[in-house]
């Protein structure tokens, strides 16, 4: 038995522990880009076997809500480097999430331009954006306009540009956010995809722009320092159910299997309504995938163990409980109480608050 507390070796770097800080949006990026805060934020969790940031937007058109950082300019690239070095200085490893919202965006975010997606198709889904009082809400997602065939080569450069920018910021990896119904999701969905080009249809045409964007990743970041994050069977963003659900997604982790990559990342979605992952179809998707498997969805140490226990995952990732524990992994080493965690703090929000003034446990009796 592997204790999920133990060292791993995961692609091109070594873990302190097989448990992983869940990407983790928090809407505080005012500029749009990381600060001093966020840097003292991460390097607090550094003790954690691997951080994933929050969603970083790869480009400008990859932005879905309002205060979320990007990756795209010279100056935003800067500011990550206080990130990685902050983290690095404690010992922490950390990868970016790159993240591309597809249509679940809205016309607020990119000077009235639409959002972009496999079809024209609106989502009956809301995003944080600006009203026209300039006043930060939740509305309705703007209808997208389909992508033509002729701009996937530039999409796929945009994510290729982000991964050596991210790798230009110190990060040691990156994971391509293929979850939670954004854009490389709406392509795999076959209710969504209907799309009669190469791109779309059969199974192997809607994994073909996911599979070129992680081939342009992989190249750019070293195979070994590429992870995925995929959610199957998850509705978040308005993602039906498809005929060949199933046998989609393992075909899917059976063509990443060749790749080498560091890891494919499993998101259970039951926290956002969706059927709980099944044991047996996370055991199905890491014989396909063939690699490192990490797991996230509603666990802790001894659901953690389990998880690696039963051969769903090597490396168990932790979202919402590392928010108001900095020093999670101590807590869990030590037998230590965890603190609860408060959904109103988990975005937006002004300076400490929530945010880098939780407590470690030493420092709370
Ligand atoms: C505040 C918050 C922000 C999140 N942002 C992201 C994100 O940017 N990217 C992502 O892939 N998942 C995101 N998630 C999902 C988490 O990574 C994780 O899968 C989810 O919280 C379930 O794990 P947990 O029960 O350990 O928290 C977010 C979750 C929360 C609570």
């Amino acid at each position: 038995m592997q204790s999920i507390l133990s060292p791993y070796q995961l692609g091109a770097v070594t873990l302190t522990s097989r448990i992983a800080m869940a990407p983790m949006t928090r809407a505080r990026a005012k500029d749009l880009k990381p600060d001093t805060l966020t840097a003292t934020y991460y390097a607090q969790r550094a003790s954690a076997g691997l951080i994933i940031t929050e969603g970083i937007a790869i480009s400008r058109q990859a932005r879905g809500a309002i205060y979320i950082p990007g990756i795209y300019t010279p100056d935003q690239i800067d500011a990550w480097k206080q990130v990685t070095a902050a983290v690095h200085a404690k010992g922490g490893i950390i990868f970016a999430q790159l993240w591309h919202v597809g249509r679940a965006g809205h016309v607020a975010h990119n000077d009235g331009q639409p959002p972009v997606g496999p079809t024209n198709e609106r989502a009956n889904a809301k995003t944080f954006a600006f009203d026209a009082n300039g006043n930060g809400t939740l509305l309705p997602q703007s209808t997208p306009r389909q992508l033509r065939a002729d701009e996937m080569d530039g999409l796929v450069e945009d994510y290729a540009q982000a991964a050596r920018a991210a790798m230009a910021a110190g990060f040691d990896g990156v994971e391509i956010h293929g979850a939670n119904g954004y854009l490389i999701e709406q392509f795999i969905n076959g209710a969504l995809n209907t799309r009669s080009d190469s791109y779309g249809g059969s199974i192997e045409n809607r994994m073909r722009l996911p599979l070129a964007i992680i081939d342009a990743v992989a190249a750019a970041a070293g195979p070994d320092r590429t992870g995925i994050r995929v959610a199957p069977f998850g509705r978040f963003n308005d993602m039906h159910a498809f005929a060949d659900e199933a046998q989609t997604w393992l075909a899917f982790a059976q063509a990443l299997s060749t790749r080498k990559l560091a890891y494919l990342h499993l998101s259970d979605q039951e926290s956002l309504g969706a059927d709980k992952l099944s044991v047996d179809f996370a055991v199905e998707m890491r014989r396909a995938f063939g690699g490192t498997v990490l797991i996230a969805g509603g666990f802790g140490l001894e659901s953690g163990q389990a998880a690696i226990d039963t051969g769903r995952c090597d490396v168990v990732a932790i979202g919402r409980p590392f928010i108001s524990n900095p020093d999670l992994i101590e807590r869990y080493r030590n037998g230590w109480p965890i603190a609860p965690f408060d959904p109103r703090t988990f975005y937006g929000g002004e300076g400490a608050a929530f945010y880098t003034d939780y407590p470690t446990y030493p420092e709370s009796i």
